[in-house]
């Protein structure tokens, strides 16, 4: 290769020379760039520990434009301006010679030309012309050799600084008078032999094999120094948020700034008393059997239920009615409140934090508006297809205060959609068992300038919320919306299965770019997918 070519050029060099006293001259002698000269010195000398190199530095000149023309002109412009002229004696017009070698060259060079005594001028006057309404006198201006031949030392300068040689200081004197070249300080390298040094680099392991422990090589053969400064190689894969964490992010942000706290969803389990009873939903709702819900095996049964007189309450309003309600009128069973199953929706975190405050009321008789989310995973035994999984994330969300309407609510819907860039909301008289009044929210899609059902929300009724204990006059708002739907929307899948599960392209983790939704302008739903 050109790069050993070179190593064994300097080292055959060092070897015969015993050193290089100049890597620049070194360079343009053999006509090598001299950043790939240093490259090969150093690895010569790094390591290997064949080479010493010495730093010096020196003035060198640098040609100016001027300089480089005359150059590339293979003649200064006082020999160019002598050679147009004929050399048998003869008279030539100025303006011809113009012509031959140009105007530029014409201006230096005449009046160097014959400053050095090379050639000499005549003047011819000849009719007077007309120009306009004027009279002008008519001069030609003649040209004629005064030496025999010349010399071009200047051209010889520049030629010998273009090759990188050393110039005699009056020569230096005259590029610079003439601004034909400015001195420049260069680095270079004295390169003499190193400790190591051979006309051959002698092949270095690099790392020790179960052969050479097994032959005994190592024992003799050389190693390469570890690189401790080498970069490490670059990890692509660190650190990325799955598109649907992504999302999330983003909508904890929302609520964050809305001043909203953070529910705690860690437990996936829950018991059928906590996901329906406390939440109003009586025990022969159809979600509650094995087509919706996933029951659990091992534990089947909570191990406790609540003790404080709170289960009572609940029985009381499902069996009988209180607080004015008539309830269903059923028996209702502990066992079936005791089954044990995936939490169908984070409403159930919702309920046992309402019963807190309801304890906290009974307590001290304080009570303090509170404003809750939470986005995690809810389990349901739904057959899947393009938009339905067993399992997804729900948004969840409650405003807990004195005298709220259903105008809050909307208010507060307004603003937070118009967060996530929906401006335009819809709502449908809907029903849960355990809010009333419920509604279904719809969304103008801004980009497919369609109606989008995006969650279910309501008031939370007195009969989930006084058998906890909490004041008589306290309105509960409450929300809950699909993680998935908005993600899919906004990275523009169309089929679940490219988002969650064992088929996801994991390489979208990398590509899609953090979400943003675009609160200002409200483009939601922009194509960032690439
Ligand atoms: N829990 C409801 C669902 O699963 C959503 C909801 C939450 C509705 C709170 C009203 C109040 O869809």
């Amino acid at each position: 290769s050109q790069t050993s070519d070179l190593e064994s050029l300097v080292l055959q060099s060092v070897n015969k020379d015993g050193s290089i006293s100049n890597s620049r001259e070194f360079a343009s002698q053999n006509g090598v760039d001299h950043e790939k000269l240093v490259g090969v010195l150093n690895s010569l000398k790094l390591g290997a520990g064949m080479l010493e190199l010495e730093n010096k530095t020196e003035s060198v000149f640098k040609l100016s434009k001027e300089g480089e023309k005359i150059l590339s002109d293979k003649a200064t412009p006082e020999v160019l301006v002598f050679n147009a002229i004929p050399s048998n004696g003869e008279r030539i017009e100025q303006s011809k010679v113009k012509d031959i070698v140009g105007a530029d060259v014409e201006k230096i060079g005449m009046g160097n030309a014959v400053k050095n005594k090379w050639i000499g001028t005549e003047k011819k006057e000849g009719e007077p012309i007309m120009v306009g309404d004027k009279v002008k006198k008519n001069i030609t201006v003649l040209l004629y050799r005064q030496a025999e031949s010349v010399t071009d030392a200047v051209y010889d300068i520049i030629n010998n600084v273009s090759q990188g040689k050393q110039i005699p200081a009056d020569a230096a004197k005259t590029l610079k008078t003439r601004k034909l070249a400015g001195e420049e300080q260069v680095k270079y390298f004295v390169v003499t032999k190193g400790p190591n040094f051979a006309l051959e680099r002698k092949q270095m392991q690099t790392d020790i094999t179960s052969e050479m422990l097994a032959n005994g090589s190592w024992k003799t053969d050389e190693f390469k120094p570890y690189n401790f400064q080498a970069l490490g190689r670059r990890n692509e894969w660190n650190g990325y948020l799955h598109p649907l964490l992504k999302a999330r992010s983003e909508f904890r942000k929302v609520f964050l700034e809305m001043g909203f706290s953070e529910m705690r969803t860690n437990q996936f389990a829950a018991s059928s008393f906590w996901n329906f009873d406390s939440l109003f939903t009586p025990q022969q709702h159809p979600v509650r059997d094995a087509h919706d819900t996933f029951f659990l095996r091992n534990p089947a049964t909570a191990h406790s239920l609540p003790t404080d007189g709170y289960l009572e309450e609940v029985k009381k309003v499902h069996a009988e009615g209180s607080h004015g309600s008539l309830g269903y009128r059923y028996d209702w069973n502990v066992e079936e409140a005791k089954k044990n199953i995936l939490r169908t929706h984070t409403t159930a975190v919702s309920a046992k934090i309402l019963r807190d405050v309801g304890i906290e009321y009974q307590k001290t008789g304080k009570f303090t508006p509170k404003k809750y989310f939470s986005i995690d995973r809810v389990f349901r035994n739904e057959v899947p297809d393009a938009t339905h999984l067993c399992e997804f994330h729900q948004i969840e969300g409650m405003v807990i205060d004195r005298g709220l309407s259903l105008g809050d609510m909307i208010g507060l819907f307004s603003t937070f959609f118009e967060r996530i860039g929906i401006t335009e909301l819809k709502y449908k008289p809907a029903f849960n068992p355990y809010t009333e009044p419920s509604m279904e929210i719809f969304g103008k899609h801004p980009q497919l300038n369609s109606w989008i059902e995006i969650g279910n929300s309501g008031m939370f009724r007195p009969e989930m919320l006084l058998p906890m204990g909490l004041p008589q006059d306290v309105v509960v708002l409450a929300w809950g919306l699909s993680l998935e739907r908005p993600t899919m929307i906004k990275y523009k899948i169309n089929n679940i299965r490219e988002l969650v599960g064992h088929n996801v392209d994991i390489e979208m983790t990398r590509l899609y770019p953090m979400c943003r939704l675009d609160r200002e302008d409200h483009h939601v739903l922009s194509d960032y997918r690439r």
